[in-house]
């Protein structure tokens, strides 16, 4: 297949440019850079010794998108081309719906027009909101959100159900993710967050490599066994994976499907901690604070249709995820920049 990754050159999708082209597909990037960079295709390239077409463009341009499938005669698009930063969301939610909504109508316009028919997208767990109960089952309700960035999701996953309801050629995959943590294991693409970090582990990264001090933890008085929240992190790698395995459903199937891809087990923000530092042999001071607004005490996926559907499950540990990570940050202190 030749499959188009919108947003591409960022962190999960490089990873996933990365396993299409080990797995014999065929890699389009159209990426505008906003919080990526077009240092991490080289190196997929490099790491693969395959070639990528990639295109510095915004998914929103419907010429330019019509351009490139036209030329590149896309078989299925796997749509990353988002904005993500939950306190940015809050703060400027015109760009972030302008922005993350309108690329996907974007690309499904000229997919309709172009007789391109499998898309798959990158949802969030986030759509879930505060859960009644747990692990998360993908029929689980749809919940408030409590930021703009969540509210995109969600409105999107909804555009998506109603454009495949209306076209019996359509095939479409939400993909939910949990928490993707981790990097390549070659330690050359990794996370490369723009300013200070909004996630915990590319936070406890530059902590470990001296960008920064300490770490905040968001609070210890939650419901929790140590008081912090407790999340599903999975490997990136792995999700990447997950991307492969749905295109290749998407291919035989018709309508929409919702999937998690996440672990099935919680750890919390001291394990997380503790974790990091046993190892990678490196200390990561942190100070407990006050908790973050929005954040949910716990959330972990059941994965079981992933396994179903796809013959997806996530093999990493979490040291995998801890010991990549770092190689990643330690051999790449700042990221892709110079
Ligand atoms: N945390 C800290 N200190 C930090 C950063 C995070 O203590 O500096 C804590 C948070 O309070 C939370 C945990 O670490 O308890 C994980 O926080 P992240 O920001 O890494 O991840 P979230 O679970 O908040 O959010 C992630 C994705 C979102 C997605 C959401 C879905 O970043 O895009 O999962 O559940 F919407």
């Amino acid at each position: 297949m030749k499959v188009l990754l919108a947003g591409g050159a960022g962190y999960i999708g490089s990873h996933t440019a990365v396993e299409m082209l080990q797995a014999g597909h065929e890699v389009v990037i159209v990426d505008n850079y906003y919080n990526s960079s077009p240092e991490a295709v080289r190196r997929v390239e490099k790491i693969t010794g395959k070639k990528i077409a990639l295109y510095e463009a915004d998914a929103t341009d419907k010429a330019a998108m019509r351009e490139i499938f036209t030329k590149e005669k896309i078989d299925a698009v796997v749509h990353f081309a988002g904005m993500k930063a939950v306190g940015e969301s809050v703060a400027k939610p015109l760009m972030y719906y302008r922005n993350n909504l309108d690329t996907t109508l974007t690309l499904l316009e000229v997919m309709k027009e172009t007789g391109c028919t499998k898309f798959i997208f990158s949802s969030s767990a986030t759509v879930y909101g505060d859960p009644d109960s747990l692990p998360l089952y993908e029929n689980a309700p749809k919940k408030a959100c409590s930021n703009p960035y969540g509210w995109t999701k969600w409105m999107i996953e909804q555009i998506l159900m109603d454009a495949a309801a209306a076209d019996p050629e359509l095939s479409v995959v939400l993909l939910r993710y949990f928490n993707p943590i981790g990097a390549h294991e070659s330690g050359l693409i990794g996370e490369d967050p723009k300013g200070i970090p909004n996630n915990l582990m590319p936070f406890i990264a530059q902590v470990a490599v001296g960008r920064r001090d300490h770490l905040n933890v968001f609070g210890n008085d939650y419901p929790t066994p140590d008081g912090t929240c407790i999340r599903d992190y999975i490997h990136v790698v792995d999700l990447a994976k997950g991307h492969v395995c749905a295109a290749k459903y998407a291919e035989s199937h018709k309508g929409c499907e919702i999937v998690n891809l996440g672990t099935g087990k919680g750890s919390s923000v001291l394990d997380m901690i503790e974790a990091f530092e046993r190892v990678n042999g490196v200390k990561v001071p942190y100070e407990i604070t006050g908790r973050r607004p929005g954040d949910i005490a716990v959330n972990y996926a059941n994965a079981d249709k992933a396994k179903e559907l796809f013959g997806w499950t996530a093999e990493k540990t979490l040291d995998d995820m801890c010991r990549d990570t770092w190689k990643w940050q330690s051999q790449n202190p700042n990221g892709y920049a110079e």
